[in-house]
């Protein structure tokens, strides 16, 4: 049996994946990514490896992705994250036509066609208000985990407009609300609402055609998920695996080399 590994190495959380000849997921891990990027890399491998009793030399091939991918310097090659998004994606719903990654730092829209390959993309520049960091402040702002944002969010009977589109000022905008008396659930879910118009304008941009996939961690957070399907109007796909799409994707390209031995960097990208 032949395994290939695929470690997605994010600026906030890094990811890997092992699969099996079959395409199926046998190990996993996610860490933070912190300031030793080359250890987060090793640890999240090392992890996923023991996760499924193997040994690092099972593993014939190894590709880095996300921001650090040149940092995974066990791996064999790299892929960008905007082609292993995409083919995570489509491996895991076919239907996918279009895929919303949210991170820690970035949103990227990617059109992709039936085998996974990218058409088209686009990513929020330097802005960060339609972004996971947005909800990282406010959720620093409230002094609410990250992983209950959501819950509490879903909880909104009026909700407040967020005006801010600086995440900068998000922090002081929410301690606003809060002193005139606004309800912290009817604020939170103002600001998933914020971010949800940000990120259904990125898709807008590439063009939304369905089905629409959605990955990375904020699909983790029930509120992120309820508000785009609502400015997007359609449902989106997430599963147990949309945090680890890209790490998937990496893994699925470090499988066709072994398989195929086809270059995994003549995956195609075209910038929007
Ligand atoms: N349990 C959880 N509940 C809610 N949100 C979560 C949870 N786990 C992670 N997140 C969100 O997901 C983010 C990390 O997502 P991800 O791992 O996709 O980012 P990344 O790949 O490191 O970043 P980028 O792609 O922008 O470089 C966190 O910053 C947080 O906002
Ligand atoms: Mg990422």
């Amino acid at each position: 049996m032949a395994y290939a590994a695929g470690v997605d190495v994010g600026s906030t959380q890094t990811k890997a994946v092992i699969i099996n000849e079959e395409k199926e997921i046998v190990g996993r891990a996610l860490v933070e990514t912190g300031a030793n990027v080359i250890k987060a890399a090793q640890d999240a491998y090392d992890q996923a490896i023991a996760a499924c009793g193997l040994r690092d030399m099972e593993v014939e091939y190894v590709i880095g992705t996300g921001y650090g991918r040149y940092k995974v310097t066990f791996g064999n090659t790299q892929v960008t994250e905007i082609s292993c998004h995409g083919r995570g994606a489509v491996h895991v719903f076919p239907g996918t036509r279009t895929v919303v990654d949210m991170g820690g730092q970035d949103t990227k829209a990617i059109r992709v066609n039936e085998t996974g390959e990218v058409i088209d993309f686009c990513m929020n520049d330097k802005c960060a208000a339609g972004t996971g960091r947005f909800l990282g402040a406010t959720a620093a702002a409230l002094d609410i985990p990250i992983d209950e944002l959501g819950s509490t969010a879903l909880k909104f009977t009026r909700p407040v407009r967020i005006s801010t589109t600086c995440t900068v000022f998000a922090e002081s905008e929410v301690l606003s609300w809060l002193g005139k008396g606004k309800k912290i659930e009817d604020i939170l879910w103002g600001v998933h609402q914020s971010i949800a118009s940000r990120s259904a304008g990125l898709l807008r941009r590439v063009g939304i055609e369905e089905e629409v996939t959605f990955t990375g961690g904020v699909t983790r957070n029930v509120a992120m998920v309820r508000s785009l399907e609502e400015k997007l109007e359609t449902k989106l796909n997430v599963s147990e695996d949309s945090h680890y799409m890209g790490s998937l994707g990496a893994a699925l390209f470090a499988l066709d080399y072994i398989m195929t031995s086809r270059n995994p960097c003549d995956a195609k990208e075209v910038p929007h």
